[in-house]
């Protein structure tokens, strides 16, 4: 085998190359990523001055104190000029200072439409969130769908029944969806011992171009979104697909739990909405977790939660003081475990021994005369 000849040229350019244009490299090239990264390591410490290009650096959310010190410039000045096929995404880390990060830009092939409803948030920040549906919307009911463990990028997604869900979504005028989470599997290399990021059908990028064009013709009707801990997963980088994704297709995203008021008819009907991070595999282990958060709010009429891939619902009543009518009443209140979007064979579930999870979606239904159910 012939030893590869490293011109001065090309060390230039390795000292400067991303992990992706190396990889491009070593494969039309034949040869081995490890050595040549090696090579690129050393060749970068003979050169103390050789600094990482902006997308390297910018890879994981970086503040500007932080690009400007790297840089030597002022932060607007550094990211005056974005590196083509990349895009700038502002966002919060987990101490809520702003970052930057650089991100693979996906493709505008898509139209969204408009939505017809309108929306709010608390004005302090707080996940607090108003939708005010028009009253001409609907006739004596709307649906509202939960969309949570899809895992796109699993091998064991089920995107043939999520399409048609889509579908359905699209086609229907009286019927509005809201994101639980766990949208994309999403995995790194330190997810699950780093075993799973080889069993993903589309590394994360690619999850991310998929979802957005899927979800594109509903999005003008999804009301709001939270991530999962697979988007989660992210958050090392001080980025979250979820949100980027939401940011295109113009979706209200909240990191946090959230609380939130639909205003329809005349009526507010209230949710809490959680992914749930509960390791439990028994029925009431898993209803116990999604119904905690009742004990510390007032009377919600739905308390959402996801994560476990069942398809469970829990009904408490709460006994209210209705003091204009001098009144005590009882409330029914609602928990609802999300199914998912997964088969069971090929996934870590069947590994594990676990059940096999549900499929679908349960949908909240909200009457005209102030009424509500779950209805599956
Ligand atoms: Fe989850």
């Amino acid at each position: 085998m012939t030893k590869f000849e490293w011109t001065d040229e090309l060390k230039v350019w390795l000292i400067d190359s991303t992990d992706d244009e190396l990889q491009e490299f070593v494969n039309q090239h034949g040869l081995k990523y490890e050595s040549v990264s090696r090579f690129r390591r050393k060749l970068r410490g003979k050169n103390p001055k050789a600094k990482k290009s902006l997308v390297e650096f910018l890879t994981s959310g970086k503040r500007d104190f932080e690009i400007e010190e790297y840089f030597e410039a002022p932060v607007d000045e550094v990211l005056a000029v974005i590196p083509e096929g990349y895009e700038l995404f502002k966002t919060k880390d987990e101490h809520i200072n702003t970052v930057y990060v650089l991100i693979p830009e996906i493709p505008v092939d898509y139209t969204l439409k408009e939505k017809v409803w309108s929306f709010r948030w608390q004005a302090d920040g707080q996940p607090y969130l108003w939708v005010k549906i028009p009253d001409e919307v609907g006739g004596k009911k709307i649906k509202i769908v939960p969309i949570a463990d899809l895992h796109d990028g699993n091998i064991a997604c089920n995107m043939e029944k999520f399409r048609e869900w889509v579908n359905w979504i699209a086609s229907r005028d009286d019927v509005f969806a809201f994101i639980n989470g766990d949208l994309l599997e999403n995995s790194q290399g330190d997810s699950n011992k780093g075993v799973s990021v080889y069993e993903q059908t589309t590394r994360p990028r690619g999850q991310i171009d998929e979802m957005v064009h899927i979800l594109a013709p509903i999005a003008h009707k999804i009301l709001w979104a939270i991530p999962g801990n697979h988007e989660d997963r992210s958050r090392k980088a001080d980025y979250d697909p979820l949100e980027w994704m939401c940011d295109k297709l113009h979706i209200p995203y909240s990191y946090y739990p959230i609380y939130v008021d639909i205003l329809w008819k005349g009526f507010v009907f209230d949710f809490f909405c959680q992914h749930g991070n509960t390791g439990s595999l028994t029925k009431g282990g898993k209803i116990n977790a999604a119904t905690r958060p009742q004990k510390f709010q007032e009377h919600v009429m739905f308390t959402v939660m996801a994560h476990v891939h069942d398809a469970t619902t829990n009904t408490t009543v709460r006994i209210c003081r209705d003091r204009r009518n001098f009144k005590l009443v009882e409330k029914k209140q609602y928990v609802l475990i999300c199914p998912a979007f997964l088969n069971y064979f090929g996934s870590y579930a069947s590994k594990q021994l676990y059940e096999p999870g549900a499929q679908g979606t349960i949908n909240c239904e909200l009457f005209a005369n102030g009424d509500y159910h779950l209805n599956s």
